[in-house]
């Protein structure tokens, strides 16, 4: 039988890990055929912070889609984020015979060999070399010169780069889970995939992913990414800023902000009040939405500020950015695009992934995105390769199929991060 082109995604947030098995059917359409999201606390800042706790989860949510899917997973491609994580654009001479000659498909294989030849320190590694754009005899501007007519051939290309020990953490963290990884995915690059519509991308639009422990950027204009940036901040500094506010256990503040939460105090009714029942005092505590709102505010009018200084780059003062685009469980928060309009002074949305087919009900969220994305650019970008091993019949009697080893589902599985929320419902009461 022939094997479907299986791709496994994982994305290990600073919040969760989150799996996407996708397939290829026949007519090129990329559909879900598993998917798992589960907690994960080894992460911080994007980064592997306790490897064991990174791997267990890892070992969870990649057998949960792996049942969902009926496969068995062998290889993945991994997300990769974190402040080490560093751009540049670059020009590169591309050898060739002299003369005037078209450029061939040699021409451009050489092209993409000059663009990725850098001398890295010791400590970098290359992730990614995306060709931009081709000057053919010092015409700028070329997107595909095959078969054009020049002497000289120099390729624009956008070079990512990681710290070696920060990318030897994640993978180790992912082989201990008995996977091997077939690449990593720089997150930013995989969040735009996934959310940028192909008039973002070609017109100029900044993706902005606030995750849980980082803000990944990525600037795309002419249809290619020229900016990826990382800020180390996302939305867990919310939360713990509402912790050490209201001097409450960080468990009930990020329960507070997601439930009461919002980035526009002024539109909250100055009334709404909430009692807490922190955990470490005696006594129940009565805010104002509006004091969480002030404290959400400024915390979100500082991440905005630090994004903006990341796009005062020389190379983006004549990139038309005008929308943002914003994805990320982070900027779920309310009032959060409110604030982004009045300090960007551009259009904004919020995006969920697309580009997927079948995703699950309660999977088309923005927290999703980067995992999708993943997906995507491996199919997109990568060659093909399968990820998994035999495909396990789906042809089974009936009367199995209601037993233990039944797949889980997607939709249960989601539903797996839903007790912990409601446990801690119960410590908060709602005021009047
Ligand atoms: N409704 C909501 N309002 C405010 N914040 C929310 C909401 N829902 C989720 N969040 C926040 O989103 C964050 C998690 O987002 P996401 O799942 O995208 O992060 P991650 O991928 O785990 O982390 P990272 O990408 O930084 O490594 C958490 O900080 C959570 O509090
Ligand atoms: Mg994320």
């Amino acid at each position: 039988m022939l094997q479907d082109d299986f791709r496994v995604a994982i994305d290990i947030g600073t919040t969760k890990v989150c799996t996407i098995i996708t397939r290829k059917r026949a007519d090129h359409r990329v559909e879900v055929a598993g998917i798992s999201v589960v907690p994960c606390n080894g992460m911080s800042k994007g980064m592997v912070a306790d490897s064991a706790a990174v791997t267990a989860a890892i070992k969870e949510s990649t057998g949960i889609a792996a049942a969902d899917a009926r496969v068995d997973i062998k290889s993945v491609y991994a997300g990769l984020t974190g402040s080490h994580v560093e751009s540049k654009n670059r020009w590169a001479n591309v050898p060739r015979p002299e003369g005037m000659r078209a450029v061939t498909d040699l021409d451009l294989l050489a092209a993409k060999k000059a663009a990725g030849a850098i001398d890295l320190a010791d400590d970098r590694r290359l992730l990614h070399v995306i060709p931009r754009s081709y000057a053919l005899d010092g015409l700028h501007g070329v997107r595909n010169p095959l078969g054009m007519h020049t002497g000289e051939l120099h390729i624009e290309s956008h070079v990512i780069t990681g710290s070696i020990s920060k990318i030897t953490e994640l993978h180790n963290a992912v082989s201990d889970a008995g996977l091997r990884v077939s690449s990593m995915v720089v997150e930013p690059v995989a969040s735009a995939d996934a959310v940028l519509t192909a008039d973002e991308r070609e017109e100029g639009a900044v993706l902005i992913d606030v995750g849980g422990g980082t803000s990944d950027i990525a600037v795309y204009h002419d249809g290619t990414v020229v900016h990826t940036a990382v800020i180390p901040v996302g939305g867990f500094q919310f939360s713990n800023d509402l912790s050490i506010a209201f001097a409450i256990d960080f468990d009930s503040a990020e329960q507070l902000k997601i439930e009461h939460g919002t980035a526009a105090p002024e539109l909250a009714g100055m009334q709404e009040e909430i009692t807490l029942n922190p955990s470490t005092m005696d006594q129940p505590l009565t805010i104002t939405k509006r004091e969480i709102g002030q404290v959400l505010k400024e915390r979100t009018s500082e991440l905005f500020r630090m994004i903006q200084l990341k796009l005062e780059e020389p190379h983006l003062a004549d990139i038309p950015t005008d929308r943002i685009v914003f994805t990320g469980g982070g900027a779920k928060l309310d009032g959060f695009l409110n604030i982004a309009k009045y300090i960007f002074q551009r259009k904004v949305r919020l995006a969920t992934p697309r580009g997927l087919d079948g995703m699950p009900e309660g999977t088309n969220d923005p927290a999703y995105s980067a995992a999708a994305g993943i997906a995507l650019w491996g199919m997109r970008n990568l060659p093909a390769e399968n990820h998994v091993g035999e495909q396990k019949s789906v042809a089974v009697s009936s009367e199995s199929d209601a037993t233990a080893d039944t797949p889980t589902g997607a939709l249960s599985v989601i539903r797996g991060w839903l007790p912990k929320r409601e446990q801690t419902k119960e410590k908060e009461t709602a005021g009047a």
